[in-house]
């Protein structure tokens, strides 16, 4: 141990960083070593760059942003056939899996425990997970087979989730047969000053590095081989906050493949010009979605000959890849955006911290930031009541809660 620590405080030296070592001494064994080899882990490089740009504004106000062609699925007529009927033939070979992303906590909802565990109040009490679950049974069963589930925890997550899973006798799935469990990365918070933070656990303030994490994790947790050893050719993509989330999609799978792209992403159009969710665009010449952050009013607001929103098409994280585009994707860094959240943590004193504003920068990478690795992508529009119902916020704020979830889950049900 001691040739490390040498290591370690000639590291931390270098990048001013010593005081990660102030707590060291009162810490057991093992917490030595997982504090040292946390910190021979970090890449102080990334981090102190990344601290920089918390300085600087993210977009890139040259990039030329155009908007992206999309299809209707309600208005493609007798093409709607066509397309189901290549979709449906890759299903029933097994070509497809879902990826659920469950790193999230339910902190915005104000429940403790994984977001998926959480139970929108139906009348059944069932979880986002049982409800995700019964949709890609009810699926499966349509086409004779069962769509392999793969689903991303985060550290904070995971041994809750996989507890919740096994106490529902993974409803009625098979562990490591057809749903396997992966964890997603994490990156080290820092403060104002760009200091990394000490946690309670007297360990490295870690967090969860964002959706788009998502395609590394798929990558270097062995799941597209995996995917690959199963004969799997396409994977949907979706939130577990989104309790209409539609995975198994014929028509969206026949377009993929017939317009041979490797990502096919739904969107619903934008509730009004000021909803706060990003728009597929096209940046550079290359598929993108423009966060409600980034547009102007007057490209929010902007209309094309009939009158429709040039810019309304939203991402509802709802995509389709090709293995082969995850692959590309999970070896491809993406750019990291920051987020100043509330962040327990030990002072060089040694004192805990429990702020009760924000005091620490949190790093995140967005799953869309990949689409420019593809030169084309299909956008298929589909209805917000049929497949957008998210769970994100406590009922007191009105939308995209427990409440409208429910009521929307209801009358979709009601009417099938
Ligand atoms: C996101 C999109 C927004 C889109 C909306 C649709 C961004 C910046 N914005 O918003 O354009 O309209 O979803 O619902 O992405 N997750 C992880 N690990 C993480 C972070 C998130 O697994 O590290 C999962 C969550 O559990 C959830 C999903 O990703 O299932 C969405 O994450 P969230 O951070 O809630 O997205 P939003 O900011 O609400």
């Amino acid at each position: 141990m001691e040739d490390a620590l040498d290591e370690v405080r000639s590291v931390l030296k270098k990048y001013n960083q010593e005081h990660l070592l102030n707590g060291f001494e009162k810490l057991d064994d093992k917490k030595k070593q997982t504090l040292i080899d946390q910190i021979l882990n970090i890449d102080f490089e990334l981090i102190n760059s990344l601290y920089i740009n918390t300085k600087n504004d993210f977009c890139n106000n040259n990039d030329k942003i155009e908007p992206m062609d999309y299809l209707d699925k309600y208005k493609l007529n007798e093409e709607y056939k066509y397309y189901e009927n290549i979709g449906k033939q890759a299903i029933k070979s097994g070509k497809l899996a879902a990826v659920t992303m469950a790193g999230g906590q339910g902190t915005r909802l104000g429940h403790d425990g994984p977001k998926g565990t959480y139970d929108i109040g139906l009348d059944s009490h069932k979880s986002l997970f049982e409800l995700l679950c019964d949709s890609l049974k009810e699926e499966g069963q349509k086409y004779g087979v069962t769509i392999p589930w793969f689903i991303m925890t985060s550290r904070e997550n995971n041994e809750e989730t996989l507890e919740f899973f096994e106490k529902n006798k993974f409803f009625g799935y098979k562990k490591d047969k057809d749903i396997f469990f992966f964890i997603q990365s994490e990156l080290p918070m820092v403060d104002t000053e760009g200091k990394i933070l000490i946690g309670e656990d007297g360990l490295i303030k870690q967090a969860a590095d964002g959706h788009g994490g998502i395609y590394e994790a798929l990558v270097n947790n062995g799941m597209t081989e995996k995917m690959k050893q199963l004969n799997i050719e396409w994977v949907f993509i979706g939130g577990v906050d989104n309790c209409l989330v539609k995975m198994v999609d014929p028509v969206l799978m026949g377009v993929a493949i017939d317009k041979k792209v490797t990502v096919a992403c739904k969107s619903i159009v934008k509730a009004n010009p000021h909803e706060k969710v990003g728009v597929f665009c096209k940046r550079n010449g290359k598929p993108g979605v423009i966060e409600y952050s980034e547009i102007t009013d007057e490209m929010a607001e902007a209309v094309d000959d009939n009158g429709e929103l040039l810019y309304g098409e939203s991402h509802i994280l709802c995509n389709l890849f090709s293995v082969e585009a995850i692959e590309r994707m999970g070896t491809t860094p993406l750019p990291y955006h920051s987020a100043y959240k509330k962040a327990k943590y030990i002072d060089k004193e040694g004192n805990l911290v429990v702020p009760d504003s924000p005091n620490a920068y949190k790093f995140e990478a967005f799953l869309f930031d990949a689409f420019g690795e593809v030169d084309d992508m299909a956008i298929l529009r589909v209805k917000r009541e049929e497949e957008f119902a998210p769970v994100k916020n406590a009922d007191d704020a009105g939308v995209d809660c427990p409440s409208t979830a429910r009521k929307l889950y209801q009358e979709f049900y009601s009417t099938k």
